[in-house]
């Protein structure tokens, strides 16, 4: 089996991200708030700001997991203002042909050492209530429940949960 690696994505990886993400959205249309035909519509230019460090995406880990050149997860962490004691978590998706690999698992460690870095004291994050997957994959990694359920967006009969984890740097 090929190696999977995770790395952080730059400027110049804009249409990468571009594909993956919404391969995600198409993919797992009920995983995310934003929708594939939202999405399919950005000029370039959101893409590529997104991306860029000297834009609004200073505070972001952009990560994505590839194999054989083929990029096959992403998952962002990003601390918003004014609360900078709080990393979300955010885009979080994984291939159906690589799931089950602990691609998922490394992507979460990757934006927890980050967000321990930037001396951050909590991981929070959103999920779909009847995402199996996802909301065992944070259950396994420390995340509990915080906070009243939400519709996934307006009109949508789908409930979101808040899931929180504190961070310790020991
Ligand atoms: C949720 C998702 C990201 C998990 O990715 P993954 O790479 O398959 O997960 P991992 O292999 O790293 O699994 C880590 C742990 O998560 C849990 N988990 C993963 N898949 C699971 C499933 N189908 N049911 C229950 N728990 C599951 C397990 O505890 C697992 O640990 P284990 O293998 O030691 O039992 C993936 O299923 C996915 O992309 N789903 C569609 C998009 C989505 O739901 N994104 C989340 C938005 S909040």
């Amino acid at each position: 089996m090929s190696k999977i690696e995770v790395r952080v994505l730059g400027p110049h990886d804009w249409q990468r991200y571009k594909y993956i993400r919404l391969a995600s959205l198409l993919d797992s249309p009920d995983s995310f708030g934003s929708t594939y035909t939202g999405e399919a519509a950005y000029p370039d230019s959101e893409w590529q700001s997104r991306l860029d460090p000297a834009a609004r995406a200073k505070n972001a880990l952009p990560l994505v997991a590839e194999t054989d050149g083929d990029a096959v997860g992403l998952a962002w962490g990003l601390i918003h203002d004014p609360d900078p004691r709080i990393a979300h978590i955010y885009q979080m998706w994984v291939s159906p042909a690589h799931q089950g690999k602990g691609v998922a698992r490394t992507l979460l460690d990757e934006i927890r050492t980050w967000a321990i870095s930037r001396r951050c004291e909590r991981l929070a994050l959103s999920v779909t209530t009847n995402n199996d997957a996802a909301v065992g994959l944070y259950l396994a990694s420390g995340f509990t429940a915080s906070g009243p359920l939400e519709a996934l967006r307006p009109g949508s009969a789908l409930t979101v949960q808040t899931m929180t984890m504190e961070l310790r740097s020991d």
